[in-house]
């Protein structure tokens, strides 16, 4: 018997202002499960991302997200990472005076609050912020700064890896996490995802890039257009993508 799914989208139609931009999107993604989702430039795989998280500006017209057998449609962005749902942004915000241990200290107690446990002990959150620190390979110098303020890009990426590691989510949306990383970083983050991966939870990796693939395999790689997803495969779909191109692909 199968599991229950993470996530159902059912034909999801949303728009940002008069345009529509997701036009019908089924996805359904089983805990265990890494799922890539590949596509051209503004077909709406960020869009899809931010809908997932709860962002403002996008009105769902149709259909409908369920996240364990419950719509999350009304849920606010903050009540639905606490449901367990993490989004790693392409663009990552910087907090200027807020320092990372503050910043992921606050993050987990609150979601310990939701959870009806107690704030987390300083010992032990230092223990557990050691621990995913070396899980990431990310280095210590980073702890007393502000969050992502005047961060490469590549640690930008490595400390957004760190902070799902931190927060243990259910589900993972990781948008672009190759772009502009180089080898070395796209290896240790792809290193700390595959440490994370486990029966119970699931990840959504959106990329432009096959090569990300090569060291997260994906359990199922889906190519979206349009707004939609139009088709689904394994690890080989994206290598076919990447020798004949999309538009061969898509309209094969
Ligand atoms: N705030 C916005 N206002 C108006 N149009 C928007 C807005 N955000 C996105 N769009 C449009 O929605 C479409 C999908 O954008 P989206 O960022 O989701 O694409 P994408 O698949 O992530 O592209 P890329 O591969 O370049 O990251 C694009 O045509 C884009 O211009
Ligand atoms: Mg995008």
């Amino acid at each position: 018997m199968k599991m229950n799914p993470i996530l159902e989208i059912k034909n999801l139609h949303a728009k940002i202002g008069d345009k529509e931009i997701i036009k019908g999107l089924n996805l359904t993604v089983y805990p265990g499960e890494v799922h890539a989702i590949m596509g051209p430039n503004g077909t709406g795989k960020s869009t899809l991302a931010y809908i997932i998280a709860g962002k403002d500006g996008y009105e769902v017209t149709q259909g409908d997200i369920l996240f364990n057998g419950k719509s999350i449609l009304d849920m606010s962005p903050e009540e639905r990472a606490l449901e367990g749902i993490f989004l790693g942004f392409q663009y990552p915000v910087e907090i200027p005076g807020v320092s990372m241990t503050n910043f992921m200290k606050a993050a987990i107690d609150a979601q310990r609050k939701y959870q009806g446990l107690d704030p987390v002990k300083p010992g032990e959150f230092l223990k557990m912020y050691r621990e995913k620190q070396a899980l990431v390979n990310m280095p210590d110098k980073i702890k007393n700064r502000s969050v992502n303020e005047g961060f490469s890009g590549g640690e930008k990426k490595r400390n957004e890896i760190f902070q799902m590691a931190m927060l243990n989510p259910k589900l993972a949306i990781l948008d672009e996490t190759d772009s502009g990383l180089d080898i070395d970083a796209l290896r240790s983050v792809a290193e700390g995802v595959n440490k994370l991966r486990n029966k119970d939870n699931a990840f959504i990796i959106i990329t432009h890039y096959q090569r990300l693939l090569d060291y997260i395999v994906p359990d199922i790689v889906h190519i979206m257009y349009d707004g939609k997803i139009v088709k689904t495969g394994d690890k080989e779909l994206a290598k076919e993508l990447e020798a004949k191109g999309y538009d061969t692909l898509v309209k094969s």
